[in-house]
């Protein structure tokens, strides 16, 4: 069964102050995003507009949010209200959206392993193109299919773990938990393999697939050490890729 976010919102914003989400998972995002001044963009299953934000900052333009949680989207619109930044947020399944396809950029950090069997994966990949521009670029950070279940609990030192009830096979649901200080939030999505995630994405003419393993940023070895960081990227939890609309 998948998260409702609107439960858990608050607290998963707090999960975003883990190290790893600054030094791995942000900073590897945002090297793949590169230059986006004046790209519009949208940002899918923004959350509370984490990574809106920033993307705005670094010049995205014009820039929307869309998200199924309306607990999450009045997070990011509180924010908005706090500090505005010209982002526009809707409550909507991404599966629904029709901005046209004008948009040079489509990111989505954590979108697809949300998806829990083909069809859902392909009408996630049917938005996203449908929203591109010919050319236009798809960027992502998702659940790392790689990532053996025997590595699940390594993850405790940076501050989540991970299990799963039986075999890991498509569409088994991921329960990831996040050790804050506050307590743990809990949030379930689901695996889908390489070759599922890949099959979907050439279907609906998306292209030039690269993956990217998490890299860490150079702030990150200065504070914690290189060491810290060799369980996390010796297995993975998340894995990145890019891909262009034909
Ligand atoms: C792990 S959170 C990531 C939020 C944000 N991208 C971030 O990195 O902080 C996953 C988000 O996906 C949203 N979500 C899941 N399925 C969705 C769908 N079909 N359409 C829109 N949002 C969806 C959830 O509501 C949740 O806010």
């Amino acid at each position: 069964m998948t998260t409702d976010y609107d439960k858990i919102a608050k607290e998963y914003q707090e999960s975003k102050l883990q190290p790893w989400r600054t030094h791995i998972e942000r900073y590897t995002l945002l090297s793949l995003v590169g230059q986006i001044q004046g790209l519009c963009t949208l940002d899918l299953a923004c959350g509370e507009g984490y990574y809106t934000r920033l993307l705005r900052r670094l010049g995205a333009d014009p820039i929307s949010g869309i998200d199924l949680s309306k607990g999450m989207i009045d997070l990011a619109i509180s924010q908005e209200t706090t500090e505005p930044l010209g982002v526009q947020y809707r409550v909507s399944d991404v599966r629904d959206i029709n901005f046209g396809a004008k948009s040079d950029l489509v990111f989505a950090a954590y979108l697809l392993n949300y998806a829990s069997n083909y069809e859902e994966i392909l009408s996630m990949c049917e938005a996203i193109v449908r929203n591109l521009k010919p050319g236009g670029r798809f960027v992502t950070v998702n659940n790392n299919p790689d990532d053996p279940p025997s590595n699940f609990e390594t993850g405790r030192k940076y501050g989540y773990s991970k299990r799963i009830h039986g075999r890991l096979e498509e569409g088994s649901p991921v329960h990831w938990s996040f050790h804050l200080p506050e307590g743990t939030v809990e949030v379930t999505n689901y695996y889908m393999s390489t070759l599922t995630m890949e099959r979907a994405l050439h279907e609906v003419g998306l292209t030039h697939i690269h993956w990217h393993k998490p890299q860490v940023s150079p702030e990150g070895i200065q504070r914690w050490g290189e060491s810290y960081w060799q369980d996390f990227l010796a297995n993975p939890p998340i894995t990145f890729f890019e891909c262009t609309k034909r």
